[in-house]
């Protein structure tokens, strides 16, 4: 056999669709509708010419920009080629060999990471208006969670993620909690940081910073955890964080009245989709997200993602369980909004 037995038991992720035909309305992963800040495009243009060399391996440009902007120092922040990447550290750092808890509806990556570094992936079930179970969760340590959650885009208030680090922190364990789209929420889990050195916090500039495809992911958290995981960084690549990344990242980064722009818009969007949708009769989740997951169908939404794809319109739809009437919609431009309110209500009668 070629293969390894772990390379043939694994069940990787699915990537949202990234179509070539550009004219299609996309709103299926999540992406920023406006372009990046113009000081990434001037970074990009001034490192050009120090290609030549490997890059810093610590990052150390985009980790102090990020350490400055959130009140710590620069070695509470660990830098990687994107959050995936950050998170699979991270699983490799504080969980492998361990039991894991996280709710049944979840970023999907968790389990991938989990069969790949040997954590027992144990889930317990959202509640029924998909709100997470945090007594349920506090049975099991350590304990993983998006918050806000993927793909229901629902918030989980910040005094129910100290319970969550206590609890760990209480059993010598971490609690990880992925930021994704925390820029688009009430409130973070920053505060914690001060109390809890069991907390690893995971951001990206994919979304907020509309740097999906510079690949920027970071973790905020104790020394202790940082250094963690740059040990397992170090066992499996030196330079995750390329030159161009990590000079247009503290760019952007820097920026923050152009992100805080971007943001604002994206959540007005939001709100004024979520509402026009209501309006109609739809079911909307409560969002603190740049995405909506509205319940499309009474028991599968695949043929309304369909319609809307002949329609030139791209969304997510998750052919599990639970999740099977629901199709997560990514926030576009208030134009992309106004089409997809449109054209659902013409797809579906409404
Ligand atoms: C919850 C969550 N975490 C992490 C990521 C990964 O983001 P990136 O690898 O682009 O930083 C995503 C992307 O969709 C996500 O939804």
């Amino acid at each position: 056999m070629y293969e390894s037995s772990l390379a043939l038991a694994l069940v990787p992720y699915t990537a949202g669709e990234q179509p070539k035909n550009q004219r299609l309305i996309k709103l299926n992963t999540n992406e920023n509708p406006y372009p990046p800040s113009p000081r990434v495009a001037e970074a990009l243009a001034a490192g050009y010419a120090s290609l030549r060399l490997y890059p810093d391996a610590e990052a150390t440009a985009v980790r102090e920009a990020i350490a400055g902007r959130e009140g710590l120092s620069p070695a509470q922040v660990f830098c990687g080629n994107g959050s995936d990447e950050v998170l699979a550290f991270a699983f490799a750092a504080l969980f492998a060999g361990k039991i894991l808890a996280a709710p049944d509806v979840t970023y999907s990556f968790y389990p991938v990471y989990s069969q790949l570094f040997g954590v027992d992936y144990r889930t317990v079930p959202l509640r029924e208006d998909f709100t997470v179970d945090v007594e349920g969760l506090m049975q099991g340590c350590p304990v993983v969670l998006a918050n806000p959650n993927a793909p229901t885009g629902r918030f989980l208030p910040i005094a129910e993620i100290e319970r969550l680090a206590a609890h760990t922190r209480e059993a010598g364990e971490a609690l990880l909690v992925d930021e994704a789209y925390a820029a688009f929420a009430p409130e973070t889990a920053r505060r914690l940081l001060e109390g809890y050195d069991n907390l690893l916090i995971v951001r990206t500039l994919s979304k907020s910073h509309a740097l999906a495809g510079l690949r920027l992911g970071y973790a905020l958290g104790s020394e202790r955890l940082i250094d963690a995981l740059r040990r397992v960084r170090d066992s499996f690549n030196s330079y995750p964080v390329d030159r161009l990344a990590q000079l247009a990242g503290a760019a952007a980064v820097r920026d923050d009245a152009y992100t805080a722009e971007k943001v604002k818009l994206v959540c007005q969007a939001r709100d004024w989709t979520a509402e026009a949708l209501r309006a109609r009769g739809w079911e909307v989740l409560p969002s603190a997200t740049n995405f909506l997951f509205v319940k499309a169908a009474p028991a599968d939404a695949a043929p309304v993602q369909r319609r809307l794809r002949e329609k030139g319109i791209l969304v997510r739809h998750f052919a599990s369980g639970r999740l099977k009437p629901w199709l997560r919609i990514s926030i576009g431009t208030m134009e992309e909004m106004e089409r997809v309110v449109e054209e659902m209500g013409e797809a579906e009668g409404r």
